[in-house]
């Protein structure tokens, strides 16, 4: 198609080192779309008629179907998806095909259908992290009263609730998701009618074809329409952050389902075995969405370091930034998919938890508090209370088994209701800040999270275009 000054054929080599079919056929729905739209626009603007329009239309809607039938016959000597679906459809439709391209370069064409892609894609994020959301959501608000150890330094720290541990999760994959939407707005900017760089003679109207295919922003500049792939970059980085997230709270539960913490088990349909070691339980898929992390973190820095070196406007690099996110679309869907499940059928162990919380002293901090409210200072407060978990660790008992004269042996301030304050059950709660471990302060944070869960469900997203 843009042979005619070219004396010699391309080399083979070339021809498959420049094609692109095999990552851009997998937006053939969006090419569609927009060509759909830009050929409206044009018949609207008087640049084609309305009959040569709907011609070009209707021979789309049978590439369509060919596509998606599988009868269309994918030519590789057409470097891309652009190139094969206007081949085809000139010869159904005859010359009135070779119109499509009107004012419209295949710099601005790309950009577009892989806007929509992103876009399309990143909504299905969007309604998995709503779910994932909900699930631990649901497991928090039957978890109250489940106290497990809570860690800093992955030492036994304070005991907290296990519903404020999964909530905590929840506001992480809450800000995912309200990232998701902020990126959406720079991604849902149509650049059809910036040509291949500096605009065109053709009297186009951007900001209709933009609504064709229902994106409610139009570029402002020719050049940085066709040049820009930050809307890539920033879906890489939403990406690259819900991993983590995933990562952390998957790293959690392989610790949390070794025997030796026992705090969890994991569903049999979602674990596999060992084929020596027949005992084995083992968190293959958690290690996998762990291990697949990384992977996310390169495709973003290879994205970032292939845009730093192409200057204005569209350079072929940029052909390159599909397969990152692809392997982003596929590692995120399929890790967020799993772990709903995952985090719905989990088991929790209660007793396990209990067990570990008395074998930590998670009430030190509590006796010390007790210590400094009858007025010893805070410092010197820890520093009995050390040596009484000394004295406990050699007896191997808990503080709450001491008898109240060992504890006067180290302070005599100590009095009976010490028991009271030891009690593990009464910690959550003392604990009177906001957001806290608390019954209540739980209660409350689940009261808002589902004020932000239905105002999530009713937003109405851009629905797509219709041409
Ligand atoms: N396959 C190209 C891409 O993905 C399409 C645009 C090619 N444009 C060009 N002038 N060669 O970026």
């Amino acid at each position: 198609m843009w042979k005619g000054r070219f004396e010699q054929d391309t080399d083979s080599l070339v021809r498959d080192f420049t094609n692109s079919l095999d990552n851009d056929c997998k937006f053939y729905l969006e090419d569609i779309l927009g060509s759909q739209a830009h050929v409206t626009m044009l018949a609207k603007q008087g640049i084609i008629s309305v009959p040569e329009a709907e011609e070009i239309k209707n021979g789309l809607d049978k590439i369509k179907q060919e596509i998606e039938q599988g009868e269309f016959q994918w030519n590789p000597d057409l470097e891309d998806i652009h190139m094969n679906i206007e081949q085809r459809l000139t010869e159904l439709v005859g010359p009135v095909g070779q119109k499509l391209h009107t004012g419209r370069s295949r710099n601005d064409q790309v950009a577009v259908d892989f806007r929509l892609h992103v876009d399309n894609r990143l909504k299905d994020w969007r309604n998995l992290l709503l779910k994932f959301v909900q699930t631990l959501r649901n497991r928090a608000e039957d978890n109250k009263h489940t106290i497990l150890p809570g860690y800093t330094h992955m030492q036994p720290a304070q005991p907290v609730s296990l519903a404020q541990h999964l909530l905590a999760y929840a506001q992480m994959f809450k800000r995912d998701l309200e990232r998701l939407d902020d990126s959406l707005k720079r991604i849902r900017i149509s650049p059809l009618g910036a040509a291949a760089l500096g605009g065109t003679t053709y009297p186009l109207d951007p900001e209709y074809t933009a609504s064709l295919i229902g994106f409610e922003n139009v570029f402002e500049n020719s050049m940085d329409a066709v040049a820009d792939r930050d809307f890539v970059l920033e879906a890489l980085f939403c990406s690259g952050m819900i991993m983590t997230h995933l990562s952390r709270l998957c790293e959690e539960l392989i610790t949390w389902a070794n025997p030796n913490f026992g705090f969890v088990g994991l569903p049999d349909s979602l674990a596999t075995g060992s084929s020596i070691m027949p005992q084995k339980k083992n968190p293959d898929v958690l290690e996998l969405i762990r291990g697949r992390t990384g992977g996310i973190y390169g495709e973003l820095t290879g994205l970032f370091t292939l845009l730093k070196g192409t200057p204005l406007a569209y350079n072929r690099d940029l052909q390159e930034d599909k397969t990152g996110f692809y392997k982003a679309d596929n590692t995120v869907s399929g890790s967020l998919q799993i772990m709903i499940n995952m985090i719905a059928e989990l088991d929790f162990y209660p007793e396990n938890m209990y067990r570990a919380i008395r074998r930590g002293y998670l009430n030190a901090t509590e006796l010390a508090d007790y210590l400094a409210n009858k007025g010893i200072p805070f410092r010197e407060a820890h520093n009995i209370t050390g040596k009484i978990v000394k004295h406990a660790e050699q007896r191997e008992m808990g503080l709450e088994d001491l008898d109240l004269d060992e504890f006067q042996q180290f302070c005599e301030d100590i009095t009976a209701d010490v028991y009271n304050i030891l009690d593990y059950r009464r910690i959550l709660e003392r604990r009177i800040t906001p957001g806290s471990t608390s019954v209540d302060s739980v209660n409350r944070q689940i009261d808002s999270l589902d004020g932000w869960i239905s105002g999530m469900l009713n937003v109405k997203k851009g629905s797509g275009g219709s041409v």
